[in-house]
């Protein structure tokens, strides 16, 4: 991020905390639980949002090297995604030509070729058919004509994409709209892959993306948790397109506001968080992401799957200057001080941290309301004037599907 823009989500957030103000969308609106619950509508958001719409998979780092691979099982398909020995990134099906077995079947990897497990075709990382195992047995075959079928694939400011149809349209630019040049700037593509968790949870992938949305909850559900490290109900909100943009005030800011502008970071004072349509939210934390894809389970309507990886983020500035103080804020030993006074983050704790937050008590409020919209006798939640990006990401979707945008409360 811009350092100039830096400073103003900084100084915004200041003001925010001192006036004890927050984003405001200016109204209250209503949101019918039917949207959590209606298998129809599950049905509906599946075939638009997942089985024909391109996908997000990760960041770049999730493929380090020439020969790295992943496998995907999230929209329907089985994929595979590979970088070749020239760097490049494809996606593949991850179905073998002669009778369709996986083959890759690890989650993640480091292969030149795939060999398959059911007969022992090959093929390279590119997706070129190298060798059918027995040809004389076999009977003659044209390889060239029985590569892994492979999938549109963009890998762009150090984002990985797919289209989970082989004609369709996977255009970055038009996905990430005015937000792109903004993402440019971190540099994603030098994210280092740190990790992945998984999170099957009874919420509906709707409800699991709320939790993201608001900070109101930080100050009464995180109050043993986050709010050591944030302070509640304080938040900046922008809209880009379809996507958006929430800033959270560290308690650090506090500190660093004595300290001279030039030496500010974002990622010190704030963490900044990215909705990007449909599914994903990009938590760009101090030192580390967490980006979590957020999926429905397509036969259940109250299920949902999170997967979060974790990416640490060295090429990011971080001028912590006072450790004595990042300590004392960081209860969870995020921070650990080396006998040279050296900062040292601790990766594994700070994604233990958020993991542990969204399941046990963003995930866990989640079921609760899930469990209330199941009963058939809650008709509507609300969304706050402090909840805009609730009102954006629910009338987004509802406007895909043809909608009217939430009503207003009207108490
Ligand atoms: S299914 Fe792969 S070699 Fe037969
Ligand atoms: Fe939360």
């Amino acid at each position: 991020m811009q350092h100039a823009m830096q400073i103003q989500i900084l100084k915004d957030l200041i003001r925010s905390v001192d006036e004890k103000q927050t984003c405001d969308a200016g109204r209250v609106v209503v949101n019918p639980v039917a949207s959590y619950t209606s298998e129809a509508l599950a049905k509906q958001e599946w075939d638009t949002f997942f089985a024909n719409h391109p996908q997000m998979i990760g960041l770049s780092g999730e493929l380090p090297t020439p020969g790295s691979y992943i496998t995907i099982n999230d929209f329907g398909i089985p994929l595979l995604a590979t970088r070749d020995a020239d760097g490049k990134f494809h996606v593949f099906v991850n179905a073998c030509r002669h009778r369709g077995a996986h083959v890759a079947a690890e989650a993640r990897g480091e292969q030149a070729r795939f060999t398959c497990p059911f007969h022992g075709w090959t093929y390279r990382n590119d997706g070129k058919l190298m060798g059918v195992r027995a040809p004389e047995q076999f009977g003659a075959v044209d390889k060239a004509c029985l590569n892994l079928v492979e999938l549109p694939a963009v890998e762009k400011y150090g984002l990985l994409f797919a289209h989970p149809k082989i004609d369709g349209t996977l255009d970055v630019d038009a996905l990430l709209g005015d937000l792109a040049p903004e993402l440019e700037t971190w540099q994603f593509d030098k994210a280092i892959y740190h990790g992945e968790t998984v999170l099957d949870m009874p919420v509906n992938w709707k409800i699991a993306n709320d939790t993201f949305g608001e900070v109101y909850h930080f100050s009464t559900l995180h109050k043993d948790t986050l709010a050591n490290l944030l302070h509640g109900d304080v938040a900046t909100y922008k809209e880009f397109g379809r996507n958006h943009r929430i800033c959270l005030a560290s308690k650090y800011l506090d500190t660093m506001r004595h300290q001279p502008e030039e030496n500010w970071s974002v990622t010190d004072g704030a963490v900044v968080a990215y909705y990007l349509f449909p599914n994903v939210q990009v938590v760009v934390l101090n030192r580390m992401i967490a980006l979590a894809r957020i999926y429905p389970d397509p036969k259940k309507v109250g299920q949902s799957i999170t997967r979060v990886s974790h990416y640490a983020i060295p090429h990011i500035a971080a001028h912590v200057v006072d450790s004595g103080e990042i300590q004392k804020l960081s209860g969870e030993n995020l921070y650990q001080i080396d006998t040279t006074s050296r900062i040292e983050f601790n990766y594994e704790a700070s994604a233990e941290l958020f993991i542990s937050t969204v399941e046990h008590e963003d995930y866990y409020m989640g079921t609760r309301s899930q469990a209330a919209a199941n009963s058939g006798l809650v008709e509507h939640f609300l969304f706050g004037r402090n909840e805009p990006a609730l009102h954006h990401f629910h009338n987004n979707y509802r406007a895909a599907l043809g909608q009217p945008p939430l009503a207003e409360y009207r108490p």
